[in-house]
């Protein structure tokens, strides 16, 4: 890549906040932004430089912030405007930017666009979200909410039905409405203003939906709206953006990263997260990953924007479950596996997101009664799965696997009560397994996952071939995942067992090349790449570098 294109954020790794869950620092069972302050030094002993915030805006929560109600004020259970201005001095001191999570799909209902909206329909906030007439006395049209039932909420005061692609507390933005852009942009720019690092913009394939063909993701304007975004409000300022786009194929992919497309950083593709359910059906209809189709997804996207555009790499965020308990094994090699699937990700070419826990390896909730899930769309799932007759044991079975519950879980600060996280009744259930998966205990072990997250930060830091080399899959086992990265002369290759069954492999190295390991989740790893046999969940990074010297 020429130097003039580089961005900082191409060697920035991220980490994700989700604050309910994160720090309790004043006793009241939720996570608070002084609880992040709080935890800064550890965030920055990890290594990373950026940290996504989920929402701490004004909210309901009926969906945990997703659904805000005054994108210029912060929650109080999270504290204040003067605890998020005290959060941004003291993340910037430490070199650390923070990414605000930008919701503009929707609102909550609380919204006072949204109260006075429904109060008429020539109120002057009426087109900011967007209302039908019934049809025969019903819905609209077929259009489902993502979390169960219909996406028309039918509104007594005016009756019309008003648009909801989540819950009916959370009314879709009319993103047609150019007054209604206008608003979005005054709240970029209020908290670009305010030294922000950048955004991460929530299902924002969603933005040009156009109900009346029944279009959801990737509608017809949608690349309109993200460039006239980023004319109006992050264009000219070096910011990190990302956009949550489930629904994003690789053709697209380039046209909101390309950055002569003048639209986004880069995207959350979802493609390889999916390969786990039965396909044309819900998350919740379970089938096994196959190992060559992650492979074949990976590989697609790192090739597809390897010049014209740019990847994140993540495995987990707020809405999955935790990755070593979904393609790792969280029972006999947690440590073995969660440091298999760092290393597998992080060796690859994009930004990689570390969500909270997720550099300690903790697992899924494991709730076996659906009182312990707190999730709104678990809820709405469960009772709409149970309505048309299938087995609690499988949906139970489904959200044991699924269940966005599972990632928020309360960090695991310690061993002691709560786990460190409060000192009051904790706001959700903490997994039990916090007295030996948690920080504390982490930190003094020098082989703990932690560590090895931090050795992969450090490495994109140090490693111009990690950063920006080409990626090319190569062909092996089955079982295991082998690829190379390559800038210039110089090759990394990264070797990973994706199971437990024991592996062999072998590379040809040029002769008098140097080889080196610059990480492995294991003390005795194989240094002669004729001959590997890797041990389970093995992962090696080896890098290749040539003789110096005239050729001869
Ligand atoms: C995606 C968010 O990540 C999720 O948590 C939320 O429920 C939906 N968007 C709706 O905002």
């Amino acid at each position: 890549m020429e130097e003039s294109q580089k961005k900082w954020w191409h060697k920035s790794v991220v980490y994700q906040i989700y604050p309910r869950s994160f720090y309790d620092s004043n006793g009241n069972g939720i996570g608070d932004i002084q609880g992040i302050v709080q935890k800064l030094d550890y965030i920055k002993w990890l290594g990373v430089d950026v940290i996504w915030l989920s929402p701490v805006y004004e909210s309901p929560n009926v969906d945990n912030g997703y659904d805000i109600s005054d994108y210029y004020s912060i929650l109080s259970e999270f504290g204040t405007m003067e605890d998020m201005n005290k959060l941004l001095l003291e993340s910037n001191k430490r070199g650390i930017k923070i990414i605000m999570d930008l919701v503009v799909n929707h609102t909550s209902d609380q919204h006072l666009w949204f109260i006075e909206a429904r109060k008429s329909k020539d109120n002057p906030y009426r087109d900011y979200y967007i209302w039908r007439d019934p049809v025969n006395g019903k819905e609209p049209n077929e259009l489902t909410s993502n979390f169960g039932g219909s996406a028309w909420e039918f509104d007594e005061t005016t009756n019309q039905y008003y648009l909801h692609f989540y819950s009916k507390e959370q009314p879709d933005l009319n993103w047609e409405n150019e007054k209604m852009r206008n608003s979005i942009w005054d709240i970029m720019n209020f908290w670009i203003d305010k030294g922000i690092g950048g955004f991460r913009m929530d299902v924002i394939d969603l933005i040009g939906k156009d109900p009346d063909k029944q279009i959801k993701e990737n509608g017809p304007k949608l690349h309109e709206y993200l460039q006239e975004m980023n004319q109006k409000t992050f264009g000219n300022k070096d910011l990190l953006t990302v956009g949550e786009t489930w629904g994003a194929t690789t053709e697209n992919g380039k046209l909101y990263s390309d950055p002569k497309n003048k639209e986004l950083s880069m995207i959350f593709q979802f493609e390889h997260m999916q390969l786990d359910k039965i396909p044309g059906k819900q998350r919740w209809d379970l089938k096994k990953l196959e190992l060559d189709e992650l492979k074949q997804v990976l590989s697609k996207w790192q090739y597809a924007l390897d010049k014209d555009g740019w990847n994140s790499l993540f495995w987990n965020n707020h809405d999955l479950p935790r990755i070593v308990s979904r393609w790792g094994n969280d029972c006999d090699y947690r440590v073995e596996s969660a440091k298999m699937l760092a290393t597998l990700l992080h060796g690859m070419k994009g930004t990689p997101y570390i969500y909270q826990g997720e550099e300690i390896g903790m697992t899924n909730a494991g709730f076996d009664s659906i009182e312990d899930y707190i999730d709104i769309e678990t809820r709405n799932i469960y009772k709409e799965r149970i309505a048309i007759g299938v087995k609690e044991k499988e949906i139970m079975k489904a959200l044991y696997m699924k269940a966005r519950d599972n990632a928020r879980t309360p960090m695991h600060w310690s061993n002691s009560q709560n786990a460190g996280f409060t000192t009051g009744l904790p706001w959700m259930k903490l997994n039990p397994n916090y007295h030996s998966i948690n920080v504390e205990s982490a930190l003094i072990n020098p082989d703990s996952v932690f560590y090895h997250y931090q050795k992969l930060v450090e490495l994109r830091k140090q490693n111009d071939t990690l950063v920006y080399g080409s990626y090319r899959l190569l062909n092996s086992d089955p079982n295991i995942y082998v690829y190379e990265r390559i800038l210039e002369n110089k090759k990394l290759l990264i070797v990973c067992n994706f199971y437990e069954q024991e592996a062999t492999f072998s590379y040809s190295v040029e002769s008098q090349a140097t080889v080196n390991i610059l990480i492995s989740n294991y003390n005795d790893s194989g240094k002669d790449l004729s001959n590997i046999t890797l041990q389970p969940y093995e992962a090696i990074m080896y890098e290749i570098t040539p003789k110096e010297g005239p050729e001869q």
